[in-house]
């Protein structure tokens, strides 16, 4: 007998009326009467199998029809176009090979009824086999390749930052300590600061790659291991980078929006949100944000009264983002709520030449970035006011010493924008495998 070719499922149509071989796991199996209905799931799709008693021999339908829930199976069958099927095709199962069955006395621990999320988290390596799981993964993925192309296509180079680092980036509160060989350093809040020497070197840089934040917080949108993207520009201004900031949102959106139907179909996503978003996005300075927060007070719709000089939580992001259908750039934050490396607004220097974009639906801040300070002097005040360790700066004093010149660039956080475009209500769901507070299992 000559062997099937091998197949995936996603590609199964192009095989339509042929004998193929598919290799994957039970994803579910129903049964009615003398017919049984295994679905097998392969990674890049879910095919139904059918066997009728009749059609096929003893052995092949006991085998089925006793399979278990996620036992990894190589199948063989005839590829049929069925219209009602989910991907469109069929598959008359002819033989079946077990690679490894699940034993029945211990069943799979993810079942199709409801399970809570404390115990999906603790299956968190199992749970990414889930159709829902992985579409998410698949959105994400494909992020993570538009922002290279966005950056790649546009003459940026990329260029990775340490991880391991001697100083803080964005704050002391937030780090990770580790012993290098009896010295003190930590894990990497953010590449910026390195990025802005190689920006001097390239021009216009690139960087992706985990960040880490000792944040103690609970939130829906904090987790303790990111993934940062970080362009840094030589010669642009505030302003330059915002519109850099809503061209690469704007256009990673598009991206998904034309590669990634399925999989937002798959998680249910309402894609008429994310087809609202183009250029310009909505500028608004801080003190105008500030406004509108007092107003939202005063008209009862917010419960505290903001003042001017906080920084925005969550309820006051949710406020300003859920009175626009596009991203909204806030700009000319307080100098104090902000990193000591921000360049003062030459008009106002209670303000930072900074910008959050805050995205719609109540997902709050995605972007970060700012103008960089210029000053040796100012720079090296600053440092001193945050009680930074000044030697551990010197090299990133040298690079306003040697040919210093305005330089800006932004991160944005991939898990924030994951859950923005697929709609989740957590970060932890966007990331393989999600570190928080209280989570390092798996
Ligand atoms: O606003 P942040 O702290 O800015 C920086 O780190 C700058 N050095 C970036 C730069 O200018 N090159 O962080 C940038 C983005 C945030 O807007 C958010 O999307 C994400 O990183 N982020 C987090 N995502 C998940 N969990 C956390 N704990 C995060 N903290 C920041
Ligand atoms: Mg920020």
């Amino acid at each position: 007998m000559q062997e099937a070719p091998v197949a995936t499922i996603r590609e199964i149509g192009k095989f339509d009326g042929q004998t193929v071989t598919i290799r994957g796991w039970l994803y579910n199996l129903r049964e009615s009467g003398k017919l049984l209905f295994p679905i097998f799931r392969d990674g890049s799709g879910i095919i139904q199998g059918v066997l009728f008693k009749k059609n096929v021999s003893p052995e092949l339908f006991d085998l089925v029809k006793n399979l278990t829930q996620e036992s990894s199976v190589i199948v063989t069958g005839n590829v049929r176009a069925e219209q009602r099927a989910p991907g469109g095709y069929e598959m008359d199962v002819s033989n079946l090979e077990v690679v490894q069955a699940v034993p029945v006395d211990e069943p799979y621990p993810i079942t199709p009824k409801e399970h809570g999320i404390e115990f999906l988290m603790e299956h968190r390596h199992l749970w990414v086999r889930s159709q829902r799981q992985a579409a998410i993964l698949r959105i994400r993925a494909e992020i993570v390749r538009a922002a290279h192309d966005f950056f790649d296509n546009q003459g940026f180079t990329l260029t990775e930052p340490p991880i391991l680092t001697p100083a803080a980036c964005e704050g002391t509160s937030t780090l990770f300590p580790v012993d290098y060989f009896g010295d003190p350093a930590f894990l990497t809040q953010s590449g910026q600061l390195y990025i802005e020497a190689t920006a001097m070197a390239l021009g216009k840089v690139y960087s992706f790659g985990p960040t880490f934040r000792a944040e103690k917080s609970k939130t829906r949108r904090h987790l303790t291991e990111f993934w940062m993207v970080e362009p840094e520009v030589a010669f642009a201004e505030l302003d330059d980078i915002m519109k850099l900031g809503e061209e690469f949102i704007t256009f990673i959106v598009k991206r998904v929006l034309e590669r990634r139907r399925a999989e937002l179909a798959t998680i249910e996503r309402d894609v008429t949100k994310l087809e609202k978003i183009d250029t310009p996005f909505p500028r608004i300075s801080y003190d105008e944000a500030v406004q509108m927060l007092q107003d939202g007070h005063a008209k009862g719709e917010l419960e505290n009264r903001f003042e001017w000089g906080g920084d925005l939580g969550s309820p006051d992001e949710t406020y300003i983002s859920a009175k626009f259908d596009r991203p909204v750039m806030i700009h000319r934050y307080p100098v104090e709520v902000k990193a000591f490396y921000m360049e003062p607004d030459p008009n106002n220097s209670k303000v930072a030449l900074c910008v959050d974009v805050l995205a719609p639906e109540g997902y709050g801040e995605i972007i970060g970035g700012s103008q960089r300070m210029g000053s040796y002097e100012k720079l090296l005040a600053r440092i001193h006011e945050h009680n930074l360790p000044e030697d551990s700066f010197k090299w990133y004093l040298d690079l306003r010493k040697f040919g210093g010149v305005p330089h800006s660039g932004f991160g944005m956080g991939i898990e924030r924008a994951v859950a923005w475009i697929c709609g989740l209500d957590h970060v932890r769901e966007t990331i393989p495998f999600a570190r928080t507070l209280h989570r390092i299992y798996p």
